[in-house]
């Protein structure tokens, strides 16, 4: 599977290496299939473009509202229109970019319905978001908060699993709606449960990685190969520190990102 990437930097990256810089990353995958994975350095947050190359839909999963400009230009140069700018959660690290591109380009936001903010389109399990000819089917994953959601495009064998997986890691359960046994159960329910195969994009990541697969994470996962019991201690005890942005990150979130921006930022 490696090949279909360009560049394949997981393979020359250990866990351990740091880097400050990370643009794009080409999926060669299918015809007339378009993807990106963007990078946020100060949140560490990866946005992804999916798009279809012969209908020209495109979407956009979680914009950072500072990398809005990069993102719509990139949907611009690829000749590309945007339909939806999709969160798969309320974030509290970052504000959306959701509420810009739809005054920048008329697309319409997309979260879950339990998230407890507001968009155009409210989706739940099951669900399907499409764009051209693909679709991501919608994976209820709670415990990081109670409407995390994963998607998956089961043509290509790739899922987006936000903040309930990350490469070797998890989101924190620690505030917002965070629960562990929740989150443990959504992951071993959903996101385990998908084909070994399956390419896994996270939300974000702090240590260079770009891509890990359901195999690599179920057999080396630090924390999700543990007992339920041992990953709920472990992630009672993390003792991290309080959001920087999230004061700020999640009003703003409730409302697309428009809330309390100067004009110019809208
Ligand atoms: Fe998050």
């Amino acid at each position: 599977m490696a090949s279909k990437f360009l560049p394949d930097l997981t393979s020359k990256l250990s866990l351990n290496d740091s880097v400050s810089i990370r643009s794009f990353c080409s999926y060669l995958g299918k015809e007339n299939f378009v993807f990106r994975q963007l990078f946020d350095s100060v949140s560490s947050t990866y946005t992804y473009l999916l798009g279809d190359a012969g209908t020209k839909e495109c979407i956009l999963i979680d914009p950072v509202l500072e990398q809005v400009q990069r993102d719509f230009q990139l949907v611009q140069d690829l000749n590309l229109k945007l339909k939806y700018a999709v969160n798969t959660h309320m974030h509290a690290d970052h504000i959306t970019g959701t509420g810009k591109l739809k005054n920048l380009s008329g697309c319409k936001s997309v979260i879950s319905k339990c998230s407890g903010a507001q968009a155009d389109v409210f989706v739940t399990d099951g669900d399907e978001i499409e764009f051209g000819n693909y679709k991501l089917n919608v994976l209820s994953t709670p415990g990081h908060t109670n409407g995390c959601c994963s998607f998956y495009l089961k043509d290509l064998g790739i899922a987006f699993t936000g903040d309930a997986l990350l490469i070797r890691g998890c989101g924190r359960t620690d505030f917002q709606e965070g629960d562990p046994e929740t989150l443990y159960q959504s992951v071993h329910c959903k996101i385990f449960r998908l084909p070994a195969e399956t390419l896994l994009y996270p939300a974000h990541d702090y240590k260079g990685c770009t891509v890990t697969t359901v195999d690599e994470e179920m057999r080396l996962n630090p924390r999700l190969t543990k007992s339920q019991d041992e990953f709920v201690d472990l992630m009672k005890n993390l003792n991290l520190s309080y959001p920087k942005q999230i004061d700020k990150a999640l009003p703003a979130n409730k409302v697309c990102g428009l809330y309390n921006l100067p004009e110019e930022s809208k």
